[in-house]
């Protein structure tokens, strides 16, 4: 299988790269730029990609590879900050020039294998000040902008290319093409697809495994979802999964999981039906991180002592994911951040080791190979969710009345979007039961009811997000029906707050 690196200069938009690579059915990691030489030539890539950075290549301690990696002969794309540095350690100058560009721009392209099949003239996308003045002997340069004199160079007899703009975002004309066009100079034909994952990974964990048991805590969410199924598929019953319900879950969440993975797929599935365990901790208590805490807590010590009763483990199943293991630029690339939903297991459970098996694959992937395993849209399609589920939709003070109350406003509003088609066009979207209470009218009577409040929000990653801008009519059916057939709740409100300055939870 031939492999693309990408170093990480501390770019923005490095994530950006290495997808559109897996697109093509190329295998590609990211390792950050302080990764040891050793490292990288164990990985032994047969090209490598240097994304852009926010630093000047010109400055004391800006990011630098260990130039050992050059020798290894392979071909080499830069972009912008990576551009830069490959054009200075070879002899040539970079400087801040007069004036920067920024966002769309016009270049002018030469005859070359980087641009075949693409127009003279294209807009791409620019984001620089620093620009190179000199190239260095053997390089020539290969495109232009009225601003730019060198917006990409090339030095054919050792392979290496360089831009300028930004090939990763959308808003760069022909920006995949050009990152094809350096796959096939670098003559990688994609021969990575998910179905050989699948095979490759079950392989590998049945080789691990051997006969020790596996333990995971399955939360319903798609990570530890697939995780589960591909250990599953790998070593069957020396699988035992864990299910905590706490009593937070959304409607009939529950009965699905134990329909999904015990009846359907015969899989080892304790459930621990704990939510008087948990609405007793959380009696009374109404503030956000005190919920959360206890949650997180009482969660721990439910696991632990289901484990227990397991007995020896030898491995424990993670739901990683490859966002959470790429740290940018800064960091070493190896750092872990454990999965929310089994945050501190690692120490309070004896094993052997961790098994991550979608510890390489964006979301997207993740959904991707969950659906090859055969697993219900409603698991690989599931929206994100809060580690503490509807305890932070559920405002102030926890009661299982209250919890079904937004459970069924929830349940409607998940049924309506879906019906009106909206349900793969919104990223995010649920309920909140707030502790207002106002006064209604019904029939002719006076009410004094709970305040619903819905949201949708569109987001890539959770870090910002803008509203959604839900059709009226769709607002309204949600709003009749929820004042309808949600007990005691008479006023529904839609929030149009982005994050920030909101969060995209209420709690
Ligand atoms: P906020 O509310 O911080 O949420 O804007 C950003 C995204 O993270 C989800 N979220 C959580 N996910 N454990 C999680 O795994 C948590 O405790 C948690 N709190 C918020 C939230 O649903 C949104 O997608």
């Amino acid at each position: 299988m031939k492999k693309v690196l990408i170093i990480d200069f501390g770019g923005q938009t490095v994530q950006l790269i290495a997808k559109i690579i897996r697109k093509k059915h190329v295998y590609c990691e990211v390792f950050s730029w302080r990764a040891d030489y050793e490292k990288i030539a164990e990985y032994n890539p047969d090209a490598i990609i240097l994304s852009g950075g926010n630093d000047s290549t010109y400055r004391e301690n800006s990011p630098a590879l260990d130039e050992r990696v050059f020798d290894l002969g392979v071909p080499v794309l830069g972009i912008c900050y990576g551009m830069h540095y490959l054009a200075r350690i070879n002899g040539g100058v970079v400087n801040q020039g007069t004036v920067g560009e920024f966002g769309r721009t016009e270049i002018i392209v030469k005859n070359n294998e980087l641009f075949k099949g693409i127009s003279k003239k294209f807009n791409c996308w620019m984001s620089h000040f620093d620009s190179v003045q000199k190239l260095p002997e053997g390089f020539s340069a290969i495109a232009t902008s009225k601003d730019c004199a060198v917006a990409a160079y090339e030095c054919k007899k050792r392979k290496i290319y360089a831009v300028q703009f930004h090939p990763e975002v959308v808003n760069c004309d022909n920006g995949e093409k050009i990152l094809e066009n350096f796959l096939k100079i670098a003559q990688i034909k994609g021969d990575w697809y998910l179905g050989n994952f699948i095979d490759i990974t079950v392989n590998e964990i049945r080789e691990k495994v051997g006969k020790g048991k596996v333990l995971c805590a399955l939360s319903g969410g798609v990570d530890s979802a697939v995780a589960a199924t591909l250990v599953h598929k790998a070593v069957g019953s020396q699988l035992v999964c864990v299910y905590v319900d706490h009593g937070l879950m959304r409607k009939n969440e529950t009965e699905q999981i134990i329909k999904t993975f015990k009846e359907e797929r015969g899989f080892n599935l304790v459930v621990v039906r704990a939510e008087e365990q948990f609405l007793t901790k959380l009696s009374g208590v109404t503030d956000p991180e005190k919920k959360r805490k206890i949650i997180g807590e009482e969660f721990i010590r439910v696991f632990e002592k289901e484990a227990k009763k397991i007995g020896t483990v030898d491995y424990l199943v993670q739901g990683t994911i490859y966002p959470d293991v790429i740290e940018s630029g800064s960091g070493s690339g190896e750092v872990i951040k454990s999965h929310h939903n089994v945050g501190g297991l690692p120490s309070v459970i004896d094993f052997k080791g961790i098994i991550e098996p979608v510890r390489n694959l964006f979301k997207d992937e993740v959904r991707k190979v969950g659906l090859e395993l055969g697993l219900p849209e409603n698991i690989v399609g599931r929206q994100p969710f809060p580690g503490p589920g509807l305890a932070v939709r559920v405002l102030g003070e926890l009661t299982k009345e209250r919890l079904d109350i937004l459970r069924d406003a929830d349940a409607i509003l998940r049924e309506e979007v879906a019906k009106a088609g909206y349900d793969k066009k919104i990223w995010q979207y649920f309920a909140v039961l707030t502790p207002v209470r106002s006064v209604g009218v019904m029939g002719d009577k006076r009410t004094y009811g709970n305040l619903v409040a819905l949201r949708a929000i569109n987001s890539t990653d959770g870090m910002t997000g803008d509203w959604v801008r839900i059709p009226y009519e769709l607002l309204d059916k949600i709003s009749r029906r929820i004042t309808n057939e949600c007990k005691d709740v008479n006023r529904v409100v839609y929030d149009i707050t982005a994050k920030p300055p909101a969060t995209i939870e209420w709690e």
